[in-house]
């Protein structure tokens, strides 16, 4: 039977769902009702997600959680994150206590400056083209005045715009290289409303436009974060060794791009899990996030550590393009009320609140790495998760918890464990 459909997105919700049941599922009651349990009894809101996307059939859920205590340029935060991997909460709040007793977290936005790129071929003189850039600039930002109007007043805009001879790299390719200042919105739309109407502007035959979009690659949209205290005031065991320890893992993870990779995947749990609870675009942030970590042309760490006169430091450069006006932002109600948890921060503060994360992330990751090992916290949660689907007794899960306190964390052992305990009783 074929699979595909036509007039598929004209179809009402439960229609698209009847489709997907007998096309892909022989018509198993039980998928309808796995999709609809989702469904948001409040029909305002269930509205509100159908329309954030197209062809919408359920609502997929990240669990949000709070991870409070972080001291940020001396003022007190509780962090929102959406989130499903285990531990990153807990990490999170950890850390943030534990550097809440060392004078805290330091951020400061080095930059906030975006960019777009009109990309187009042309053949002919470059001092022709020089020429007619030259003449050209002024009304291309005219172009564009309606449509940067607001920006404006809210103190951005467009910044300038370049023409840029890429021919070195591929033949006949020039670029308008437009930089942008977007204050409290991520921007995406305004910059590419920008960049489009100035090609129309800017096209003429022997110009050919090829596309005009918005660069996630924005390392003039950067942020720095950082702690540091007395060597001595590190660790309560032997702190020296812990600190040359520490130092020692930042330093391979720049040193070793496959260690670099995992490093920074611990930097953006932190990252992502605010990011998403803001309502800002992930996938932007990581791509640029990763393009930066790979600016010197090896992929590396994106923090940095040292020890300089007995004094430990650990921070972190990250490009991070955010919003706190503007798409889902104000939209999504949780991405709403995690703002106002933040006190409805500026873009820039959000900029230090997120990157405070990704340094909080990367310190509990390194911790644990360099002195007990990831798995014991890792596997204390996936015990508690078998004990779950067990469908253990909350004394059962207290005996297993205990039980299980200093042998090696299996599946078939916990298994085998309850069955033995049930058995038992
Ligand atoms: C797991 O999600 C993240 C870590 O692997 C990060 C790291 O290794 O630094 C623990």
């Amino acid at each position: 039977m074929s699979k595909t459909v036509s007039g598929f997105s004209k179809l009402n919700k439960l229609e698209k769902i009847d489709w997907l049941v007998s096309t892909y599922f022989n018509n198993e009651n039980s998928v309808k009702q796995v999709l609809m349990q989702y469904w948001n009894s409040n029909p305002v809101l269930q509205d509100l997600h159908d329309d954030f996307i197209e062809n919408t059939i359920s609502n997929f859920y990240l669990p949000f959680g709070v991870a409070p205590n972080f001291v940020i340029n001396g003022k007190d935060y509780t962090l929102p994150m959406a989130i499903e991997e285990s531990s990153v909460v807990a990490a999170a709040s950890l850390v943030a206590k534990f550097w809440s007793t060392r004078g805290g977290f330091k951020a400061e936005v080095i930059s906030t400056t975006k960019i777009g790129q009109v990309h187009f071929m042309y053949e002919g003189e470059k001092t022709e083209l020089q020429n007619y850039f030259a003449d050209k600039k002024e009304q291309l930002f005219k172009v564009t005045d309606a449509i940067t109007q607001n920006m404006r007043k809210r103190g951005g805009g467009i910044l300038d715009i370049e023409l840029r001879d890429k021919t070195s790299e591929l033949e006949n390719y020039y670029q308008l290289y437009v930089t942008f200042e977007t204050v409290d919105s991520m921007g995406a739309n305004f910059i590419n409303s920008c960049l489009e109407a100035i090609a129309n502007e800017f096209e003429k035959e022997d110009i050919q436009i090829v596309m005009s979009i918005l660069s996630n690659y924005v390392p003039e949209c950067l942020v720095h974060a950082e702690v540091s205290c007395k060597v001595e005031d590190l660790y309560a065991e032997n702190s020296e060794l812990f600190a040359q320890k520490f130092v020692q893992a930042v330093q391979i993870a720049n040193a070793e791009p496959h260690r670099a990779v995992t490093h920074n995947k611990g930097i953006m749990n932190g990252i992502d899990a605010v990011v998403i609870a803001t309502g800002n675009d992930f996938r932007a942030i990581e791509a640029g996030a990763h393009a930066f970590a790979a600016k010197s042309g090896s992929y590396r760490s994106l923090t940095n550590a040292n020890i300089e006169n007995g004094i430990f430091k650990f921070w972190i450069e990250i490009p991070l393009a955010v919003g706190t006006v503007g798409g889902l932002t104000k939209l999504h109600p949780l991405s709403k009320l995690s703002l106002k948890l933040l006190g409805n921060p500026s873009a820039k503060e959000l900029m230090e609140i997120i990157a405070v994360a990704g340094l909080a992330q990367n310190f509990a990751a390194l911790r644990a790495l360099t002195t007990t090992g990831i798995q014991k916290g890792h596997m204390k949660m996936h015990l508690t998760n078998i004990i779950k689907q067990l469908g253990a007794s909350e004394e059962e899960k207290e005996y297993l918890i205990n039980y299980f306190e200093n042998k090696t964390i299996t599946h078939n052992a916990v298994v085998e464990a309850y069955n033995k305990l049930v058995g038992d009783n």
